[in-house]
């Protein structure tokens, strides 16, 4: 079993100091804490929490698109802070959800709490997991299938959302694919804010060894508050997928077949071909009788 300890494989430790952080040179110090960002729940949520309504409108969208009957439940495996699901929660859809980091697993519990939603979310790993009742729709939209890191655990997952979700219903996986055509994305910035706090956040590849499917992404959030400047350091190790990987493991899992593929830009009325450029898909998959 995979623990959050195998995505961040450094102890944790405080260290200042001086990095180049734009292109015109300019150099400051900045406390460095080595950390896991799951860990951190709260920056976490501010940073891929800012803007959920793209995806929560083409999650509920592809019910109406390729389900028979209406959803009324949806589940997701590796939930992190609960961002989506809070979202359907608020608009009183019945959700559940679970995730291997317990941090993660109480903010996301605990912002339930706060607002009367029944719900709750438990720890688990995605590849050994059962629920107590089967969902409609689930949904892992940004990547977090490729923190397993072994064939044998995508297949154990994809089994798992097989008990998980009824015949008909679906299940909406994000994967960032490893083009074969043209050459990967290296880099990815971007920034949140929220009253005072401000993130800066930036991703880039550390480590793509020739014949191996793993893969070392670096990542940083820079927090800015009034009181304090601090950056959080961590390393993602993520397995990678090729588009005709991905299609075998889905043909091989006996329970799901693709029925559309998307792009992130979550555009139901712009499905997309995969082909050897591509890198953000969402697979719409269809839970098939097994
Ligand atoms: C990129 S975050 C995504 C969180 C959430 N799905 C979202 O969209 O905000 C990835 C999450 O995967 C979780 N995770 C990694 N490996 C896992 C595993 N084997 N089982 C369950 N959760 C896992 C991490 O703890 C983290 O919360």
């Amino acid at each position: 079993m995979l623990t959050a300890g195998d995505f961040l494989q450094h102890a944790p430790s405080v260290q200042k100091e001086i990095r180049k952080l734009n292109s015109k040179s300019e150099t400051y110090s900045i406390e460095t804490i080595n950390e896991s960002i799951y860990d951190h729940p709260k920056y976490y949520d501010l940073v891929f929490g800012a803007d959920c309504a793209a995806e929560i409108k083409f999650i509920l969208g592809c019910g109406k698109e390729y389900m028979q009957r209406p959803a009324k439940n949806f589940f997701e495996p590796a939930c992190g802070t609960g961002r989506l699901l809070y979202s359907l929660a608020k608009r009183g859809h019945e959700v559940g959800g679970l995730d291997l980091n317990p941090k993660a697993v109480d903010f996301c519990n605990a912002r339930f709490e706060r607002h009367g939603i029944d719900a709750e979310a438990f720890i688990a790993d995605m590849s050994d997991f059962r629920v107590p009742h089967r969902y409609d729709i689930a949904f892992n939209t940004i990547n977090s299938f490729r923190h397993l890191q072994t064939e044998k655990a995508a297949r154990a997952h994809l089994a798992c959302m097989g008990q998980a979700i009824r015949v008909g219903g679906l299940y909406l996986l994000g994967v960032h694919l490893t083009p074969t055509e043209v050459a990967p994305s290296e880099t990815e910035s971007w920034s949140a804010r929220r009253g005072h706090l401000s993130i800066n956040t930036h991703m880039w590849t550390k480590e793509r060894k020739k014949g191996s499917r793993i893969e070392r992404f670096g990542i940083q959030f820079d927090i800015h508050n009034p009181t304090r400047s601090f950056r959080i350091l961590d390393e993602l190790v993520l397995r990678s997928y090729r588009p005709k990987q991905m299609d075998r493991l889905i043909a091989s899992s006996g329970c799901w077949e693709s029925v559309a593929t998307y792009n992130f830009s979550y555009d139901l009325d712009d499905p997309i071909e995969v082909d050897a450029a591509t890198e953000d898909v969402v697979y719409v998959l269809r839970r098939t009788r097994a």
